[in-house]
């Protein structure tokens, strides 16, 4: 696994000290409110057990599953609800969670859906971001960290499903997703 990585983008230490960062500005913005963190399936899990975890507000968990790029590394565009999430959303405070936004158009999706259910508000909090990428306009409440134009993994971030139980954010060498 640590083979196929090119080199480290950003360190476990890094990564911790950022989540904790960002729980700190999250439970100052929701002060009074309680918080229902819907994590977008499945690059977000990791990310989202640590941020929950540095957030001192009352809260409730949920997740959704969409369709995103299968074996490639470019998003088609076509986004589909795989699995539903199981809370009711009206008159609620949704954080949605994502590891990364690229091209923007599953959060661009996924925003509008949430929007049309009534929430009582509804923020974006991303651990990375790609900025170069991005084909439509998100506005992201919370950005873990802005990155440059490589494909990456680690910390919840697959290719083809593998390396997502790598501690930290590497760059994988790109001979692994041209081959396939
Ligand atoms: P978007 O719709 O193009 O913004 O795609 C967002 C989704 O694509 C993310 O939730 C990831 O699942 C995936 N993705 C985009 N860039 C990367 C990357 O560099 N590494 C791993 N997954 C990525
Ligand atoms: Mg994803």
């Amino acid at each position: 696994m640590l083979k196929d990585v090119e080199r480290i983008l950003i360190t476990s230490e890094e990564i911790g000290a950022r989540v904790r960062e960002l729980g700190q500005q999250i439970t100052n913005d929701y002060a009074g409110q309680e918080i229902l963190m819907i994590g977008v399936l499945r690059g977000a899990v990791i990310f989202m057990a640590d941020l929950a975890r540095s957030i001192k507000r009352p809260m409730d968990i949920d997740f959704m599953a969409i369709t995103s790029y299968g074996l490639s590394t470019n998003s088609s565009g076509v986004v589909r609800i795989i699995k539903d999430l199981d809370e009711v959303v009206e008159g609620r405070h949704i954080l949605i969670i994502e590891d990364i936004i690229d091209s923007g158009l599953t959060l661009n999706y996924l925003v509008d859906n949430i929007k049309s259910r009534k929430p009582a508000s509804v923020r974006i909090c991303t651990l990375l971001s790609k900025p170069d990428r991005r084909k439509v306009n998100v506005t992201v409440d919370y950005n873990g960290f802005i990155i440059p134009d490589h494909f990456v993994v680690g910390y919840g971030l697959d290719y083809a499903g593998k390396y997502r139980n790598l501690p930290f954010i590497g760059v994988l060498k790109p001979e692994i997703y041209q081959k396939g």
